[in-house]
């Protein structure tokens, strides 16, 4: 089998949202387009009424073509019942399907449960073998014991997080940063050491209403690593990208960094001082960092505005 090696998976890059869109709600799905969303996560799983789940299934397919109008690659939540999931992966391995999301992740095996499901499903259909990634959501406290072995489990993962609502009524305790920041970082750790990149931040998405709130927990998560997160309401969504994205005055300073730096290197220095601290590799390698993000993003917004003009 001809299974693609890492470096060929084509692995999306702009990851600051996700809108998640429950696919039993034909009003939501109508304009997520318009969001302004890096990324949909089409729900099968807890936003979706169990006597719902069969005709959301049924939903999928004219879905994605509907929301990834506006440029938004697409990922798919599945359910943790492995009667459901068997359903939900035949529906959701499909063109268009750039990753699975696999809610409730229990393990290692479970992950490589659902890898194998897709690989055969993706034979059977003629689909690119290992194009659909995996993002697996850790939510419990037995799996969050497990979380470098989920991490690990198979080539097709891009990045892993933490189910903030889950995991605290799993365990008995609030959603809120400080109780949240402890797992939040061990499946960070986790990602960070299996080479994926770790969703969410370290708060609670549901309080949907309190946009400064969410803005302040974003801000926060951004120092501890975080670089992208879910929305469930349209409003989110903005906030996400502002604060995942560089600010104007990041964007400078980068600029400005990459430009004495090589002044530096032309006089084999290593190291300068920038605004009173020291600047070195490390620096420099996250100031490009940002030139990219800035440019990509750049390049995804005029593409986004141009899409939503054809339309018209
Ligand atoms: N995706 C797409 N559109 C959404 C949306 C979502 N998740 N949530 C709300 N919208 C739309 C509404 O249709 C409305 O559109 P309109 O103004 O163009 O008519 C607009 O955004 C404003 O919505 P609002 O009236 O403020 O929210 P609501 O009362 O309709 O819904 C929630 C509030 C929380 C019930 C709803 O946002 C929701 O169901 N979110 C998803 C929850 C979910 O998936 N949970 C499980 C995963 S964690
Ligand atoms: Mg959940």
């Amino acid at each position: 089998m001809a299974l693609m090696n890492h470096s060929s998976y084509s692995r999306p890059r702009l990851n600051r949202s996700s809108l998640i869109v429950p696919l039993s709600n034909r009003k939501f799905i109508e304009k997520a387009h318009l969001r302004g969303a890096d990324s949909i996560t089409l729900d099968l799983e807890d936003g979706v009424a169990s006597n719902a789940k069969a005709d959301a299934r049924a939903a999928l397919a004219d879905a994605i073509p509907m929301v990834s109008r506006g440029g938004a690659w697409i990922k798919v939540r599945v359910n943790r019942r492995l009667d459901l999931l068997v359903e939900d992966l035949r529906a959701a391995v499909i063109g268009g399907v750039a990753c699975i999301g696999i809610a409730k992740t229990d393990s290692a095996g479970h992950v490589r449960l659902v890898a194998e499901l897709i690989g055969e499903l993706e034979r059977e259909r003629g689909l690119p073998i290992g194009a659909i990634r995996l993002a697996a959501s850790i939510e419990t406290p037995q799996a969050l014991q497990r979380a470098h072995e989920i991490a690990t489990a198979d080539m097709r993962l891009m990045s892993i997080g933490l189910g903030s609502l889950d995991l605290a009524a799993a365990c008995g305790f609030e959603a809120v940063p400080e109780t949240l920041l402890y797992p939040k970082q061990m499946v960070f750790y986790a990602a960070k050491a299996a080479g994926l990149e770790c969703g969410g931040f370290i708060g609670s998405i549901a309080d949907y209403t309190d946009l400064d709130g969410l803005r302040e927990v974003i801000r926060e998560s951004k120092k501890f690593g975080f670089r992208g997160g879910g929305a469930i309401h349209p409003n989110q969504v903005k906030v996400l990208n502002e604060e995942y994205g560089p600010s104007r005055e990041q964007i400078d300073n980068a600029r400005t960094i990459i430009d004495l730096a090589e002044a530096a290197f032309a006089e084999g220095k290593g190291a300068f001082a920038y605004k009173g601290k020291m600047v070195d590799k490390p620096v420099i390698d996250a100031a490009r960092e940002t030139l990219t993000l800035a440019a990509t993003i750049a390049e995804h917004e005029a593409k986004v505005q141009q899409l939503l003009i054809n339309e018209h």
